[in-house]
């Protein structure tokens, strides 16, 4: 794809080096012979590099666009389902009806975990926040799936995605039922999987748990838009775990330990948190004002994004999503009233404008997560489950690409050598 050259120039040395084509984006310097030359590129953080080639999700962050293989993430949104948008993230294409049916009644039917694992959450304490439990089990799950660890063989990693994807919703309830001392409830295979995820969070053993249709679409609809984001931060670890060959249901746990950050997905719970400490309308200037203190780590929640420097699309049907929840449960959160207001100020604040902060995915989940029950402590396990096929499908690409092990290089700039003389009495 190198369509051209760049040249760098360094004192005396000139290096001539690709510049490698996309089918959408930016174009990118290939610097990859660089380090036999003996220089090294410094980017902490990865503002300005591409970690991979990759062909599942393509974000134009000026222009508010999200396509997963090629298709909008409105028409996804709006138009398909969580398991359909799975199927195209997988295998690249839109299945038809056949290979959808044969996909859903997989998937469907691993839902179960295997019995043992009920007994590791005896380990935690109750009030262990959900995602360390969720992390935690999740890493076990290497302790349980022995038979398809092949990671080169591409039917063990199909194997091991269907459990994956299967089984978050199972464990991410678990986690949750737990924390509130009910007994843990079996998956159903006559639901869909936003229905029986809802259906094992708040089913109980003396009641009919209902599904009801809109809040199972809501649900659907929010696992569609935390989907994928190509090379965020929970995404890059899953790949970097994963190009040592590593086990992939460790590769997933330590995938969500990063997604757990306030900073990445920790960002809905902590997108509630703020809302409910702004409580009105008439606090928020003080939390405006605070979030453009440089000397006050007060950040707006929900706003601001690496890559979008405009309207993050999600956030767009998010918050059609909010208000449709909302009406169908005739709730009036005043919770909303304050992001809305929140929303209106400081998309006309200069500060916000000037940076480019806009509300992103996180900053209406909250709002639809609460409306639907679900407590402020699970809505980065509920983004986590969503997530599970965007990590399993870059761990897949990956692995189809040719395994190189995540090594960077440093800028070092600790001592230079110097000789070692201990103070220590030796007993
Ligand atoms: C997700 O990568 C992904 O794709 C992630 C994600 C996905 O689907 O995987 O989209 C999901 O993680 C969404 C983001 C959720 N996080 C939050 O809502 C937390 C609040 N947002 C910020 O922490 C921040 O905006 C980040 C972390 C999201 C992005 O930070 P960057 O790109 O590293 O930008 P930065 O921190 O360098 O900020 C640039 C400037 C700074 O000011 P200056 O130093 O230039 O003066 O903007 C300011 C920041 O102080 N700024 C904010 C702000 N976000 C950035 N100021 C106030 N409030 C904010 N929210």
């Amino acid at each position: 794809m190198a369509d051209n050259k760049a040249k760098l120039t360094i004192a005396e040395t000139s290096v001539d080096l690709d510049v490698l084509s996309p089918t959408l984006g930016s174009k990118v310097i290939d610097i990859r012979t660089l380090g036999s030359k003996g220089y090294y590129t410094y980017d902490p953080g990865f503002t300005s590099t591409a970690s991979c080639e990759s062909k599942i999700t393509f974000i134009d962050g000026n222009n508010g666009i999200l396509l997963h293989r090629g298709f909008p993430i409105g028409q996804l949104a709006t138009e398909s389902t969580y398991l359909e948008v799975c199927y195209i993230l997988l295998y690249g294409e839109a299945p038809t009806q056949e290979q959808y049916d044969k996909f859903k009644t997989t998937v469907t039917r691993h839902t179960m975990i295997h019995e043992q694992i009920t007994r590791l959450f005896n380990g935690f304490r109750r009030d262990s926040h959900p995602m360390a439990v969720l992390c935690g089990v999740t890493g076990a799950l290497a302790a349980f799936y022995h038979d398809a660890l092949d990671v080169s063989n591409p039917v063990h990693r199909d194997i091991t995605a269907y459990r994956l994807l299967s089984k978050m919703p199972t464990v991410a309830a678990m986690c949750y039922k737990y924390s509130i001392g009910q007994p843990f409830v079996y998956p159903r295979n006559d639901l869909s999987y936003a229905g029986n995820f809802l259906h094992m969070m708040f089913a109980t053993p003396c009641e009919e748990y209902v599904v009801n249709p809109v809040l199972e679409r809501a649900m659907d609809r929010i696992f569609i838009l935390h989907a994928d984001h190509e090379q965020n931060a929970s995404t890059s670890t899953v790949r970097t775990a994963g190009s040592s060959g590593a086990n992939p249901f460790a590769c997933i746990a330590a995938g969500i330990a990063s997604l757990w950050g306030p900073a990445h997905g920790g960002a809905n719970e902590a997108c509630l948190r703020m809302l409910e400490e702004i409580k009105t309308v008439e606090h928020i200037p003080e939390f405006i004002k605070r979030a453009k203190d440089k000397n006050d780590s007060f950040r707006l929640m929900g706003f601001g994004h690496r890559v979008y420097k405009n309207y993050d699309p999600r956030a767009t049907v998010m918050r059609e999503t909010c208000h449709e929840v909302l009406k169908e449960l005739n709730l009036n959160d005043s919770l909303l009233e304050v992001a809305m207001e929140l929303e209106r100020i400081a998309l006309n604040d200069p500060y916000f404008i000037e940076k480019k902060l806009y509300p992103n995915v996180d900053f209406y989940s909250g709002i639809i997560l609460k409306a639907l029950g679900i407590p402020s402590n699970m809505f980065t396990v509920i983004f986590a489950i969503a997530r599970t096929i965007g990590w399993i499908a870059h761990w897949n690409e990956m692995h189809e690409d040719g395994l190189k092990i995540a090594r960077p290089r440093q800028l070092y700039t600790g001592y230079d050598e110097r000789d070692f003389k201990s103070e220590i009495k030796k007993k």
